[in-house]
């Protein structure tokens, strides 16, 4: 994949151009080396899979692009992944940009216009697009149009400018954020769910294949289990170990190789690190159990708000560890059982161990 800036140096990328560019990093090169291409190595997420088979299928039969898409989930599920497997699925060029990049109506405008017909445009965090945006997409998205305006007070027309039929495909980890009317306009809409410890253990050890890591079938369940449900964690989490494996062993990872790893970095058997378990303490120890509102979590952590909602809360509350209540974040008994937490006097009183 090679990757271009725009005139306003916002990075865009595009699939199967036939240019290099110095910018590709060692980040980025890692991780297009271990991201899926095609349907069969993209693992889990199967309801999902088989929905959109069958709509490529269609659209291929009919000669059509695919309806627009969204996909909505926590970070490092799979979203972009997922676009550019079904460019490679479709055989069709895939652009891919982010709503902050998209400020001026020009930036979407360019894009637009620059789209061949049956290509993907892929709009990372979607719903952060700004209202004079999202209403040129409106247009463009229903009708395949761009609404324009010429001259000035007196003078002013209205023009529709045709495009090539396309497919959007936005991905956002905030559904709820997004407008109605721009939600509605997508044909198929779908929540990428955490992965289990078995679809993780794939994911290992084809990353470790890939990068010719020596991983043993136990070593790779070891860090699945400790992966918080995500590829992404899962990914980073292998590359640790093996750096462990071979500055302390013998460079394979084995179940005991994993495990002590892990321990290290301080992840533990739920999958948690230390952001995760400061958040369940802070409501344990300073709010009695809470409910406790995200602001007051947020300032008491450091981290800013949007972090803690979109990356450390969806596994702690899919855990079953904290419970979102209108009045703010709640530990639930289960938390105080797993964590052994006992001086929590409102929660001992309404629930029995
Ligand atoms: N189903 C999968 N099978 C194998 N690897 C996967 C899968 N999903 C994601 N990955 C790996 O996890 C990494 C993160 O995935 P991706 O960047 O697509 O997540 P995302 O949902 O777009 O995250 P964000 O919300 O932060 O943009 C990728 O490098 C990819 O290799
Ligand atoms: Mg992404």
């Amino acid at each position: 994949m090679a990757i271009i800036s725009d005139d306003d140096n916002k990075q865009i990328k595009i699939k199967n151009e036939d240019t290099t560019s110095s910018q590709t990093t060692y980040d980025m090169s890692f991780e297009n080396n271990i991201r899926p291409k095609k349907f069969e190595e993209y693992v889990g997420q199967s309801a999902l899979k088989s929905t959109l088979k069958i709509s490529i299928e269609a659209a291929k039969r009919r000669e059509l692009p695919l309806d627009h898409i969204l996909f909505y989930g926590p970070p490092g599920l799979g979203k972009t992944t997922l676009a550019s497997v079904i460019a490679n699925e479709m055989n069709t060029n895939i652009k891919i940009t982010s709503a902050p990049a998209l400020e001026r109506p020009r930036d979407i405008i360019g894009l637009l216009m620059s789209l061949k017909a049956g290509d993907i445009l892929f709009i990372d965090e979607i719903h952060r697009l700004n209202k004079i945006s999202e209403e040129i997409l409106y247009p463009a998205m229903e009708d395949f149009s761009l609404d324009m305006t010429t001259g000035k007070s007196q003078t002013l027309k209205s023009i529709r400018i045709p495009l090539p039929k396309f497919t959007l495909i936005g991905a956002t980890t905030k559904a709820g954020a997004l407008s109605g009317p721009l939600r509605d306009r997508f044909g198929i809409i779908h929540r990428l769910e955490f992965y289990t410890d078995d679809e993780l253990t794939s994911v290992i050890k084809r990353t470790a294949q890939i990068l010719e890591i020596d991983i043993k079938e136990e070593g790779a369940k070891a860090i699945a289990k400790r992966s918080r449900g995500t590829p992404r964690i899962a990914n980073r989490l292998v590359k640790r170990v093996r750096d462990f494996a071979i500055v302390k062993s013998d460079g394979i990872i084995d179940e005991n190789t994993a495990n002590k790893a892990l321990d290290i970095l301080q992840i533990d058997k739920f999958g948690l690190d230390n952001t995760d378990r400061s958040l369940l303490n802070l409501i344990a120890e300073k709010y009695n159990g809470g409910p406790v509102g995200i602001e007051t979590i947020a300032t008491a952590l450091g981290e800013d708000v949007k972090t803690i909602e979109d990356v450390y809360e969806p596994y702690l509350v899919q855990k079953g560890f904290i419970q979102r209540t209108p009045r703010g974040r709640k530990l639930t008994p289960f938390a105080c059982k797993c964590f052994n937490i006992k001086n929590i006097n409102d929660l001992q009183q309404t629930f029995e161990f």
